[in-house]
């Protein structure tokens, strides 16, 4: 047996591996171990660990090639040096962010969406968390898609969705815009999970702009409902963080927000991901 025990996070998904340290290599056995773990679990968590930010880096280099970054440097807040690693903080030098999403609430989203291929995981890594708020929670999108209604899986199947996004937390495109400026890509509004084998559902609050053949109207409603769906089916894990939490999250089957916290507390996680590949339906 690899040495570690698991832990269930919620009913539906999530859970918690103790005894590894995660700054230490992982022998074969247990990084197969553990990758079959987060493909049966969507999430997995990590308490306590203390990593540096080679060490995070490496752990993660042992699921596969880090994703990179599809913002250019110059319009990123941490400029050019980051390339894979983000920060997400709210600290700031003269005023300005050192990192990225600095402040309060982010509406639900997957990561990387609106790129061609994207990112397989994300992991963040908590150095300072605040006091009250700042939760990440996260939405079991197998489920998500299982739950559905069978007249809102007929008005889906089968088609494309368009997802834009402005790199800005609460605000999603208004399509009379010009979305060349933004970053965009269709998708498979269901997704087959390229590991897994299994249907998940691929639309979002943040990003998801509008969904191949209806009306704007009618695709923002098919949207709406189809995200109130999945946040009042009981499929959320809300993580409270502790410093030294590690998360690892799927990005092909969850998608993620953070609730609001206080400003004027301090929030720093590190951030790397694991690169993915174009999805299919
Ligand atoms: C992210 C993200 C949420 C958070 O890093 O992709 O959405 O809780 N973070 O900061
Ligand atoms: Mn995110």
């Amino acid at each position: 047996m690899a040495g570690f025990t698991l832990h269930k996070l919620h009913d539906s998904f999530g859970a918690e591996i103790r005894g590894l340290d995660l700054s230490a290599p992982m022998d074969p056995e247990t990084c197969e171990a553990v990758t079959q773990a987060w493909l049966d679990h969507l999430i997995l968590l990590f308490r306590d660990q203390d990593l540096t930010p080679e060490a995070q880096r490496k752990f993660c280099e042992q699921f596969g090639p880090l994703g990179g970054r599809l913002r250019k440097a110059e319009d990123r807040p941490e400029g050019r040096d980051a390339e894979n690693i983000m920060l997400v903080t709210n600290v700031r030098k003269n005023g300005v962010p050192i990192g990225s999403l600095p402040d309060g609430e982010m509406f639900f989203h997957h990561d990387k969406c609106y790129a061609p291929e994207p990112d397989w995981g994300t992991m963040l890594y908590a150095m300072e968390v605040t006091r009250v708020g700042g939760h990440t929670l996260f939405a079991n999108m197998y489920d998500a898609w299982e739950t559905l209604p069978n007249d809102l899986k007929d008005r889906i199947e089968g088609r494309q969705v368009l997802h834009i996004y402005k790199y800005l937390p609460t605000e999603r495109v208004d399509l009379k815009e010009d979305i060349d400026k933004y970053d965009h890509q269709w998708q498979p509004i269901v997704i087959t999970h390229p590991k897994t084998g299994r249907r998940a559902l691929y639309v979002n609050e943040l990003m998801s702009a509008m969904i191949e053949g209806y009306e704007e109207d009618e695709s923002r409603e098919i949207i709406d409902r189809l995200v109130e769906n999945v946040k009042s089916a009981d499929v959320i894990y809300d993580h409270k963080w502790q410093r030294g939490d590690l998360v690892m999250w799927d990005n092909w089957c969850t998608m993620h927000a953070r609730t609001d916290f206080p400003r004027d507390q301090t929030r720093m996680l590190r951030r790397y991901t694991i690169s993915g590949q174009a999805l299919s339906a």
